[in-house]
């Protein structure tokens, strides 16, 4: 298939990875896509590869439009191995003398990756690269996704290749958000979560610097899923909402269970806040993968989790998820901590210490039930829901 001109003179040259469904442990049920761009000009320009892998693929989509041996300049926005992977390969084809523009961390990290000696070039503070009728500049931003990410412009085209920023696990024939519709905005929403929650404060900077620079962007061309066209500052929108870690009257209960003791709790605590108006979804940890987990966490006011006690300590997915969630450093939301044990009843307490770590507020002191719970527990669960509910509100007013 003859790559797509997104652009005049501008193409997709990336490929698709269908059948990926693990992505360094962040599911990709819609597998996702390498995306990778050449802009044919007086000079030729190609920004980033793909995974080693996919190298003959995007080698072969690049033929298909000029020779490989024609490119005259590489522009690599990241250094992670999904975007970089092929570079060595694409080097050896093209010519290992032509210039390969990066970041200052970029040429440090890459050299790390590759161990060879290729012409990185370090752009400069407001550096511009000519093509002929075309003007890259360049924009670092630091941690979206690593210390080495920068974003290239397209002054005369109004494109922003945008590297892993705004992208979404997302494989398709569409290349455009409006050939695939409201279905992209949980993957986008989801790669966020996963990916850049944590450097949610210096996201907010970025998109203040873009926002005040008055950057004209038509068109905005993640590394990942498809390219945002029917209105790109939607997607930066989001963007400043998500890393305000903006949150909705949206409860996530969280849980897992031995013997369906601590289930029959998180029904109960869940119709409890639900009783109070607050949209509350329960999640069972081991019928749902962490990285959806937490695409609701992201925006949830309150996080309540659940775990029987094994061994004096926390059931090992609720420590999973614990420890992932920390990790990603969601910011201001409601705690709560519930489960039935045995004899020991340690996991309520090893919850809220977590959660805790975590800056949430809690609601103490939990909800512990020995066995099974009866109606009277079950009430009481309920009452603890609708407790969690009107913190949510209370918030809220
Ligand atoms: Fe898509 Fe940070 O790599």
């Amino acid at each position: 298939m003859k790559p797509i001109e997104i652009a005049k003179g501008i193409y997709d040259v990336g490929v698709n990875d269908w059948n990926i469904r693990d992505f360094h442990g962040y599911s990709t049920y819609k597998g996702t896509s390498y995306n990778c761009f050449l802009i044919v000009d007086e000079k030729i320009a190609l920004i980033d590869t793909v995974k080693a892998e996919f190298a003959d693929q995007m080698l072969d989509n690049i033929a298909r439009i000029v020779d490989p041996r024609k490119i005259d300049v590489v522009v690599s926005n990241h250094t992670e191995m999904d975007h970089s992977g092929s570079l060595p390969r694409v080097m050896h084809r093209i010519g290992e003398e032509k210039p390969i523009y990066c970041s200052k961390m970029g040429a440090k990290n890459l050299s790390k990756h590759f161990r060879q000696k290729l012409n990185f070039h370090p752009v400069g503070k407001d550096e511009e690269l000519h093509l002929g009728s075309r003007t890259l500049s360049f924009m670092e931003t630091r941690m979206v996704h690593w210390p080495d990410s920068m974003f290239t412009y397209l002054k005369e085209d109004r494109i922003l290749f945008s590297s892993d920023g705004f992208g979404q696990h997302y494989a398709g024939y569409e290349k455009f958000d409006d050939q695939v519709g409201d279905e992209i905005w949980y993957h986008a929403k989801k790669y966020f979560a996963n990916i850049l929650l944590l450097y949610a404060p210096l996201i907010r900077k970025l998109i203040a610097t873009v926002k005040e620079s008055g950057l004209a962007i038509d068109m905005i061309c993640p590394d990942h899923g498809v390219i945002w066209r029917k209105d790109p500052g939607a997607i930066i929108d989001a963007y400043d909402r998500w890393a305000r870690q903006e949150t909705e009257a949206k409860a996530v209960v969280v849980y897992d269970t031995m013997w369906h003791s601590t289930e029959m709790m998180a029904e109960a605590i869940a119709a409890g806040i639900a009783e109070e108006g607050v949209a509350v979804k329960p999640i069972h940890i081991r019928s749902s993968h962490r990285s959806d987990i937490m695409t609701e966490v992201q925006d949830a006011a309150a996080v309540v989790v659940g775990s029987p006690t094994l061994n004096n300590q926390l059931f090992p997915t609720v420590a999973d998820i614990l420890t992932y969630m920390k990790g990603l450093k969601p910011l201001g939301r409601i705690g709560a901590a519930f489960g039935s044990y045995g004899w020991s009843g340690e996991a309520v307490k090893l919850i809220m210490t977590e959660l805790e770590a975590m800056k949430f507020d809690l609601i103490e002191p939990g909800m512990k039930v020995q066995y099974v719970p009866d109606s009277e527990n079950l009430d009481a669960c309920f009452a603890y829901g609708r407790q969690i509910g009107e913190a949510i509100k209370a918030r809220r007013e």
